[in-house]
């Protein structure tokens, strides 16, 4: 199968006053079209940070990122916004919700950057797969940790990206839940063939996965 997203010698340095921390060093990797890949590692590990560079929203110390043939590596924010949204979905560990927006409009809206005259029909039925149409007109405050990490979810998943970042998406969920959200994103991608790139420590989940990375003081390894 055709390689999607493809890594080559990551390092990523963050300067402290004289100090330099090393959070990657040296990643590689190759994932193709369709996998579910998850990043496992404890806390403080760098999985958030090679999320980032793996979906152009940060840059690398050093390396190169191809996404769908592209080297995003050097491209600038203008160049790299269109890419993001029309191939990326991005579920945060913290969600990024905006608060002035509904749970309905920030489902849309970035179907609607895009003049996409059937976002609201999609995020309608995204609402519904995942159980919260009753709070479309919910704003993020009024709403719990797991239901806004829903919301989450479907705003990643309206431009139907042919990759999905999800960092920790079920961080906030009691088990049970979490294993819904786990199943419904795997139908949803199983459908469209979409790739999945998900950060977490959660052994069970990462036990569905198709291959699991490790990363460890800056390195990564591949455990299955
Ligand atoms: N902007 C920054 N400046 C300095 N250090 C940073 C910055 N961002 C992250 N780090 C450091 O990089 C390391 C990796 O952070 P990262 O958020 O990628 O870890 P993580 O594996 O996602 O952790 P968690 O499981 O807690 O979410 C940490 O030691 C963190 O303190
Ligand atoms: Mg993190």
């Amino acid at each position: 199968m055709e390689v999607l997203l493809e890594a080559r010698a990551l390092s990523k340095f963050y300067s402290i006053g004289e100090r330099k921390i090393k959070v990657l060093e040296s990643v590689s990797l190759r994932i193709k079209q369709g996998e579910f890949v998850v990043i496992a590692g404890s806390s403080g590990s760098g999985k958030t940070t090679l999320l980032s560079l793996l979906s152009g929203l940060d840059k690398p110390s050093s390396g190169t990122v191809f996404l769908d043939g592209q080297d995003i590596t050097d491209l600038t924010e203008d160049q790299l916004a269109p890419v993001r949204n029309n191939l990326t979905g991005f579920v945060f560990q913290a969600f990024h919700l905006i608060p002035s927006l509904n749970s309905l409009e920030n489902i849309m809206f970035p179907a609607e950057l895009r003049g996409d005259r059937q976002a609201r029909q999609k995020a309608e039925k995204l609402l519904e797969k995942v159980a919260l149409s009753q709070r479309w007109n919910s704003f993020p405050e009024q709403l719990s940790g797991g239901e806004k990490q829903r919301v989450a979810l479907c705003r990643a998943l309206i431009n139907e990206p042919k990759i999905v970042f999800a960092d920790e998406p079920t961080g906030n969920l009691d088990s049970e839940n979490s294993d819904r959200i786990i199943e419904l994103l795997r139908s949803i991608l199983r459908d469209q063939k979409t790739t999945l790139v998900m950060a977490t420590h959660n052994r069970g989940i990462a036990e569905r996965a198709d291959r699991i990375f490790y990363l460890h003081d800056g390195l990564l390894t591949f455990r299955r």
